[in-house]
């Protein structure tokens, strides 16, 4: 019961593929209903584990390149209905040498992975604070900590996200809303494609991770559904690596 989340709804952004899946389907086996916002459509796998669940599962369609649609979209959501917990995790990545990388695609970047995280953070984060109760959590990565290599957009982003969410915190936690993050490791999705088609690279990433293998979405169902649950109301401004030990080594 103490990681019981019935009767509470969650936003997830990019919950409906890849690492937000997985947390996706943690919420809906602790009991919440969930949105996902996304430019894509949910599978229809995902809507028959609800289901099966007995909760629902919605989409909504979102891109958050465009921050007036994020208003729009968000402002007629929470015209309809109270969200408790909010997940930030779609995002993007785009590799390229420094020197070269075009402000276009760190523009891009940031837009996804920090600006529309801060914004959607303010946009929720209002409803919650007006009622004394919220769960926000912000996917962060490694790179919050290390600088990664031909990703200047990426790792920027990600350090700003560690930031954030430490800056909301100091903001929010005596007003009943929990500020944390998730630092995924090297995870098996989509966003990771070429480097673990990279036999060479594949290798080489693996031998570093104390766990023996690359993370999937099924590794952070728990620790999101802990993150959104009592079990965690004293906790605020962390950022929890999720990583098979990578950090460690
Ligand atoms: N995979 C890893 O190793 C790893 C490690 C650390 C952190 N992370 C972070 O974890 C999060 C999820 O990554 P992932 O590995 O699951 O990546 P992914 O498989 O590429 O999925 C990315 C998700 O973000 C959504 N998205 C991308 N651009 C969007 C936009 N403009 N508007 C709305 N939604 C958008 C996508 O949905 P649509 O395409 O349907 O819009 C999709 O659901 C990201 O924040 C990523 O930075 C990943």
């Amino acid at each position: 019961m103490i990681f019981d989340l019935t009767g509470r709804t969650a936003l997830v952004t990019g919950g409906a593929r890849g690492l937000g899946r997985g947390m996706t389907e943690g919420l809906l086996a602790a009991g919440a209903d969930v949105i996902t916002a996304q430019r894509g459509t949910i599978p229809d796998d995902l809507q028959r584990y609800a289901s099966e669940l007995d909760r629902t599962v919605t989409a909504v369609r979102l891109d958050l390149t465009d921050l007036d649609q994020v208003e729009r979209v968000i402002g007629d959501l929470l015209g309809g209905r109270q969200i408790d917990i909010l997940i930030n995790n779609a995002g993007l990545q785009h590799r390229d040498d420094s020197v070269d990388f075009a402000m276009s695609d760190f523009d891009r970047v940031l837009q996804v992975n920090l600006r529309a995280v801060f914004r959607l953070c303010q946009l929720l984060g209002g409803p919650m604070l007006d009622r004394g109760y919220g769960k926000i959590i912000n996917i962060a990565s490694m790179v919050s900590w290390s600088g990664g290599y031909r990703v200047p957009g990426y790792a920027a982003s990600k350090g700003a996200v560690a930031q954030l969410t430490k800056a909301l915190c100091n903001e929010w936690a005596a007003r009943g809303v929990n500020v944390n993050a998730i630092a995924p490791g090297y995870m098996d999705t989509e966003m990771n494609a070429a480097l673990i088609a990279d036999t060479a690279r594949n290798e080489q990433i693996s031998a570093r991770i104390p766990a023996g293998r690359w993370g999937t979405p099924a590794d952070l169902a728990g620790v999101a559904v802990f993150l959104a649950s009592p079990s965690a109301d004293y906790i605020h401004g962390a950022i929890i690596p999720v990583d098979g030990g990578w950090l460690a080594r």
